[in-house]
């Protein structure tokens, strides 16, 4: 049997697989087994922000490895905490708690909203429609995505959805009783959408009006990818709690929540927990990446590549209109809206070794490495222009 009938034999099958068996990968680029090189626009889902193979990453896993792997949240492990110390300066938060992946943080700030909110007769919680916060029951609670919900109600009680971006329905649907409003600035599974800043403005003076919490999901859109360290930064405005993780263990699982200042005793001893997360594995290589993408300023390097980046794609919807309708995104998170599916796009995009995805049906989804150049983008638009070209040609004959 070869290495995809063993997978279809031994793994449940829950993820369709790209034909591409890997080998290895360097850099922006990712190597298959049959000699074929492929240029990744998506990053491992936005993980790999420093491409692979940063000698930084690698040489604080190896050591951390020759340390220990593991001895448990019952020890002080420096590693952790030297981590949790740096997130913290970076951010400007004072407290942080380290899980695995994305959807343990969403986990850990609902229960974080239900415990604050029970004692003040707050128990509702709300999200935005077309919103991705994980798979777990609680983050699939407030996801909004009838493909990732469908067959597993009852979801969590009292969850409510906001129609992203419309101010009225967020009046509507707000009051004393909500404790919090979960929210990514920009949604990327729901098809790259940026949140509004009348919207912000208006959710931050519901805020204070009524008193509820806001939580930043900042899973994908966080950590320098939106030409910030957090996507919220674009708003100026200060979330009371923020969930990360994709880029933050450097390839390793590694997820956390953020607790501004008069949460951070909500969840106190024996409340939350967790046996792996925050592993100093993951935390050294979290520490090493969070040095790189600091020290190197790649949220301006995001910020310039993206522009970049966009100012190509747009250029080829002026030329393509009837095939690309809107550009948009921040920093490198960037969405190409097409008038008809788009997975047939992404697919030749992989037969001519470039990695993207197709979200929302119509959505090339862009996440590359932080690390892309000029010359990058600039071979991605002229493929992309390729593809389209030919695609026009049969669509208007
Ligand atoms: C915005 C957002 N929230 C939550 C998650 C869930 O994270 P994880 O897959 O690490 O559980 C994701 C993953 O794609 C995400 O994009």
């Amino acid at each position: 049997m070869d290495l995809r009938d063993r997978e279809s034999q031994y793994i449940l099958h829950t993820y369709k697989r790209l034909p591409v068996d890997i080998d290895h990968a360097d850099g922006v680029y990712i190597y298959a087994k049959d000699g074929k090189k492929y240029l990744d626009f998506f990053g491992g889902i936005a993980v790999n922000a420093l491409g692979y193979g940063n000698q930084r990453v690698k040489a604080a896993i190896n050591a951390q490895v020759e340390r220990y792997m593991h001895v448990s949240n019952l020890f002080y492990m420096d590693i952790q905490v030297e981590l949790a110390e740096l997130i913290c300066k970076i951010s400007g938060y004072p407290k942080v708690f380290l899980t695995n992946s994305g959807t343990e943080a969403i986990e850990a700030a609902i229960k974080l909203a239900r415990k604050w909110g029970g004692s003040r007769s707050k128990t509702g919680l709300l999200a935005l429609t077309n919103s991705f916060h994980g798979r777990t029951m609680g983050a699939l609670s407030l996801t909004d995505r009838p493909k990732y919900r469908q067959g597993f109600e009852p979801f969590l009680p009292d969850i409510d959805h906001i129609a992203f971006n419309d101010i009225r329905d967020l009046r509507s649907r707000v009051g004393g009783g909500t404790a919090a409003v979960f929210v990514e600035f920009i949604q990327g599974e729901g098809g790259v959408n940026v949140m509004s800043k009348e919207f912000v403005e208006e959710l931050f003076l519901l805020k204070k009006k009524h008193g509820f919490i806001v939580v930043a999901d900042e899973i994908q859109g966080g950590l320098y990818r939106s030409g910030r360290v957090f996507s919220f930064e674009h708003y100026g405005v200060r979330p009371d709690v923020v969930a990360m993780a994709k880029p933050l263990g450097g390839g390793l699982p590694l997820g956390g929540v953020l607790v501004d200042e008069p949460l951070q005793d909500v969840l106190g001893y024996g409340a939350h927990g967790t046996t792996f997360g925050g592993n100093p594995v993951a935390c050294a290589a979290g520490l090493a990446t969070l040095r790189e993408l600091s020290e190197k300023k790649m949220d301006q390097h995001a910020a310039k590549i993206g522009s970049y980046l966009r100012q190509g794609l747009r250029q080829l919807a002026e030329k393509y209109p009837g095939f690309i309708s809107e550009v948009r995104g921040l920093g490198l998170m960037v969405g190409v809206e097409c008038k008809t599916e788009c997975a047939e796009i992404v697919n030749e995009l992989l037969s001519r070794g470039i990695l993207a995805n197709c979200t929302s049906g119509n959505v090339i989804r862009l996440l590359p490495p932080l690390i892309i150049e000029e010359e990058h983008v600039d071979y991605f638009v002229s493929q992309l222009g390729e593809i389209v070209l030919e695609h026009s040609k049969f669509t208007t004959k």
